[in-house]
This record gives structure tokens, C-alpha cells and sequence, in this order.
């Protein structure tokens, strides 16, 4: 059975951070669970909404539960970065145990009404919601959120949004962006630990976590993130892989066999990052 957000929190305060993957497509799916399974880690698997209409939403919470099922794991089905209430209510209604209300771009009032409607709706099937305060830049499915818009969380602003929203998890912008970074992210670990400090009943959940280094990432985990997010280094090594044995292909050779070792970096980098999670 998948688990809600708030139970995999509860379940392994003071043990880990959970990583939460972005899945691309659905052949990726049974390699980022069976990665889960390797390490005996929990793992939440992310969906972006154009993901989440490609593949299906009924399609993804039954492959999920069958994964989970199937290898014995805790695990999460949760929706990244949504602008759109009608469909996460869709996302809700389908079985997905967590969903983000992204308003991040709204003014504070209008993002906080908005998420309330989303914690509303969730909280009466027991499903998780994760809202964002601030704005991380870089690129979010594919489409570029301007640097110039990053802007890091005020904490009085956060403080507000989960006692107002009563949200389960928030997104805190402290320096990190979403996709590959041309220079080494500077996160702002004083503003992390004020976050921290003072948001003890929330789950922190860092965003962007493609290229932030191991001994940033081992930093943000002990100084309180609950949940930290990981999406274009499996798009990017997928892609890596793939290039490298389709160039070579006849069209008698099995896709399976093209696949594979794509399959298996996936599994890699969900042990590598999972295991980076992990409090010492
Ligand atoms: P990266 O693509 O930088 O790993 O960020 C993923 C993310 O935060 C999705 O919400």
C-alpha cells in the first residue's frame, strides 16, 4: 500500500531525509523502486504533470502499487510542481498519496488561499500536500523559471503559509535551482537553520537537487530537510545511456537490451542518493 508523505516523515524522523525521484517515463519506474529496495530505503516517486499525462495517472498509481507490492517497500506517490487544483484533486481521486500545489508565483494571500483549498480537499482522503514559499529558478519540466525570478524564502512569509495552509511539507527556496547548475549552487545555511529551527511540525523540502555537492547535500539533510528532490541527473544519465547504445542498434536488436543499462543507472543514482540521505 502506498504511504502518505506525512507517514514516511513520521516513520523515519531522525534516521534520513526521503528521496524523491522524478520519474520521466514508466520504463524508469521499476528501477528507481527496486534501487529503493537494494538500500531498504523509502522513497517518494515524483511525477511532473506533463509526466503524469503522458504516462496516465491511473496508469502510475497502479504500476506503483504493484512495485510496492511486489518488492515489499515503503514508497510514495506524490505530484511535483502543480499550478492546477482541478487536477490535483484528478491526481487525488486516482490514489496519488501526496501532491504540490506550486503558487509560489502568486502573491502570498492568493497562494495561501489556493493551497487551503488543496489541504482541504487532501486532508479528508489522507493525502499529503507540499506548498512553496519563495522561488527556486532554473527549469522545471523542461520549462525555464528565470534566474531573475529565484528568489530566496522569507522566513515570517513561510511561518505564515504553514500555520495558514496547514501543509504537510514546504518548499523553501535557500540557493538550490532545478536542473543542471553551470556553477556550484551557494545555499544560504543560515537561513536554513532559521527555517528549521522554527518550522519543526513541517517537513523542509529542498528542490533543485541535481549538482548540489554530497557535503552540501549530507549539510541540508542534517540541518533538518526532510525531503529532497532529484530529477534531471536521471533525465540527463537516461538520456547519456540511451545515446550511447541506440547509436549502435539494428532494428533486430531487442529494445530491452537498449534499455537496460539505463535501467541500471537509474537504480545506481537512486542507491547513491538515498544512501547520501541517510543521518550518520
Ligand atoms: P533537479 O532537476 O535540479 O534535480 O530538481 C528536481 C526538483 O526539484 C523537482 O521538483
Amino acid at each position: 500500500m502506498l504511504k502518505s508523505l506525512d507517514q514516511l516523515f513520521k516513520e523515519n524522523e531522525g534516521k534520513r531525509a526521503i528521496g524523491s525521484f522524478n520519474v520521466h517515463c514508466l520504463e524508469m519506474l521499476p528501477a528507481m523502486l527496486e534501487g529503493a529496495k537494494e538500500l531498504d530505503a523509502p522513497i517518494i516517486i515524483q511525477t511532473s504533470p506533463g509526466t503524469a499525462e503522458y504516462i496516465g495517472l491511473d496508469l502510475l498509481v497502479s504500476s506503483m502499487n504493484t512495485l510496492v507490492e511486489r518488492l515489499g517497500i515503503s514508497a510514495c506517490l506524490h505530484m511535483d510542481h502543480c499550478k492546477s487544483i482541478e487536477f490535483l484533486k484528478e491526481a487525488i481521486d486516482a490514489g496519488y498519496t501526496s501532491v504540490m500545489y506550486d503558487g509560489s508565483s502568486l502573491d502570498l494571500e492568493e497562494n495561501i488561499k489556493n493551497t487551503r483549498i488543496v489541504t482541504n480537499y487532501a486532508r479528508s482522503k489522507q493525502v499529503s500536500v507540499e506548498g512553496e514559499v519563495g522561488t527556486i529558478g532554473g527549469a522545471e519540466d523542461g520549462l525555464v523559471v528565470v534566474a531573475e525570478d529565484a528568489s530566496y524564502t522569507h522566513p515570517e512569509d513561510a511561518y505564515r503559509f504553514v500555520r495558514e495552509t496547514k501543509v504537510d511539507a514546504i518548499a523553501v527556496a535557500i540557493g538550490t535551482t532545478h536542473g543542471q547548475y553551470k556553477s556550484k549552487a551557494k545555499i544560504n545555511f543560515n537561513l536554513l537553520t532559521e527555517l528549521s529551527a522554527n518550522l519543526q511540525d513541517v517537513g523542509l523540502v529542498l528542490h533543485g537537487g541535481t549538482g548540489v555537492s554530497d557535503e552540501d547535500m549530507r549539510n541540508c539533510v542534517a540541518q533538518g530537510m526532510k525531503k529532497v528532490n532529484v530529477g534531471t541527473e536521471l533525465n540527463k544519465s537516461y538520456i547519456e545511456e540511451v545515446n550511447g547504445t541506440f547509436s549502435s542498434a539494428t532494428p533486430l536488436t531487442s529494445l530491452r537490451k537498449l534499455l537496460l543499462p539505463a535501467n541500471n543507472r537509474i537504480k545506481d543514482i537512486v542507491i547513491e542518493k538515498s544512501r547520501l540521505f541517510q543521518l550518520m
